[in-house]
């Protein structure tokens, strides 16, 4: 559970206060909770509750979009690694079966691609109903984890089938769940090598060359490359943040990048060179602080191309470089492919302002050494990285 993404749906039952210490126990082993509670499930507990011990908001109402920049209900959805329905009452549980989206709740999890795992809890002859059974056979058949409730002592003053698990029960099965998941990834057992951002080329110790990249590209698919159960090295010289389960290399140069990738390379079975690499660097880094001159003339060296090196090195490696153009884009695409031996190069146009560097956005053509190019049209970074990883899950079918 540590460092996982939870969305946390409580929907409501008379179970909902236990949910609070299965939250909690969430909390206590290290996952990031955030909460979203149907109107219902808000008449049994106080948002307030949730909110004080998740540290974040509770969404109930899918119209109240506070912040402009997301819509709600879809960036919960995105967010999380792995979203828990407890307790998942029977109307819940029919709503999902039959793709309803009519809460902020039943939205979120309509729009969600990350595994889903579910606790019903609810009066035992609910439970038996045909309709429920069915409901609960459709979500199991559709990949979700539904627990078996416990039998014991109901609400309604007699024993039945329908109870909310102990916190261990539920945590012992959810863990199992998401082992099981990763293990059928399809990237699962690859070992992945990501490049960000835009190499820093020393000058003396307070200056130095760089350029716009800001790193989102190579973070996006070091993230997706993730998703897909990749064991996913990022090489990065962005400031973003990136998931702990992700093992993170900060440098600043190309030769920096160029030592981390030529160490790593051997082992992998897919560099990524998403990264802005300087073509050069100052020949000399200066030791103090240069002084200001009339005119200065900085003498620059060449620096390792690494997707050229790695693609003279590589045997088993599948090579993803990118192409960042202002004109002729696919003329030089496919002079980037064969020069410097990559299975994929994705074109990007780096000459608009409202994608390629720095910008949440791209547009991309991937050419390949044996399929038609395919282009992904303006989206955002996260969906582009996605569509990438598809192909490179297709290609190394
Ligand atoms: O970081 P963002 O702000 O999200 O922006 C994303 C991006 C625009 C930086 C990204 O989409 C992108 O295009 N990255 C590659 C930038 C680049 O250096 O392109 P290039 O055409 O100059 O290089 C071709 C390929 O060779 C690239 O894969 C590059 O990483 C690699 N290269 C380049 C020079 C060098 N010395 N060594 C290299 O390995």
């Amino acid at each position: 559970m540590k460092d996982l993404k939870v969305a946390f749906y409580v929907t409501g039952g008379i179970a909902v206060y236990k949910s609070i210490s299965l939250m909690r126990e969430f909390i206590k082993m290290g996952a990031d909770v955030q909460v979203a509670m149907t109107p219902s499930a808000t008449e049994f507990v106080s948002p307030l509750t949730f909110q004080v011990l998740s540290k974040h908001a509770v969404h109930i109402d899918t119209f109240s979009e506070e912040d402009p920049h997301y819509v709600q209900h879809i960036h919960l959805a995105d967010w999380a690694d792995v979203s828990i329905v407890a307790p998942a009452t029977a109307n819940t549980i029919a709503k999902l079966a039959n793709g309803m989206a009519d809460n902020f709740v039943t939205s979120a999890l309509l729009a969600t691609v990350s595994p889903i795992f579910l606790v019903p809890a609810m009066n035992e002859h609910m439970l038996e109903h045909p309709a429920t059974q069915k409901n609960i056979e459709t979500l199991r058949n559709r990949h979700h984890y539904v627990m078996e409730p416990e039998t014991g002592f109901l609400a309604e003053g007699y024993s039945g089938k329908g109870r909310f698990p102990e916190t261990e029960a539920i945590i012992e099965a959810l863990e199992g769940f998401l082992m099981e998941f990763r293990e059928n990834l399809p990237l699962k057992g690859k070992k992945v090598v990501v490049t960000a951002g835009g190499t820093k080329e020393r000058i003396d110790p307070v200056r130095f060359i760089s350029n716009d990249s800001s790193g989102k590209m190579g973070h996006a698919l070091a993230e997706a490359a993730w998703s897909a159960g990749a064991e996913v090295t990022l090489i990065t010289v962005s400031d973003l943040p990136s998931r702990k389960q992700i093992n993170r290399i900060q440098i600043d140069s190309a030769a920096q990048m160029y030592e981390a990738v030529n160490q790593a390379f051997q082992e992998i079975d897919v560099l990524i060179m998403a990264a802005a690499v300087s073509d050069y660097a100052p020949l000399k880094v200066e030791e103090h602080k240069m002084k200001k001159q009339n005119q200065l003339t900085i003498e620059l060296k060449k620096n390792p191309d690494i997707l050229k090196e790695m693609g003279k090195k590589k045997t088993k490696q599948f090579l993803i470089g990118f192409a960042a153009e202002t004109e002729n884009i696919e003329t030089y695409a496919l002079k980037k492919l064969t020069e410097k031996n990559a299975d994929l190069i994705v074109a990007n146009d780096v000459g608009k302002k409202d994608r390629g560097f720095n910008s949440n956005h791209n547009e991309v053509t991937i050419y390949s050494d044996i399929n038609q190019p395919v282009t992904i049209k303006l989206s955002k970074k996260a969906e582009i990285a996605q569509s990438i990883i598809e192909i490179l899950i297709e290609r190394l079918e």
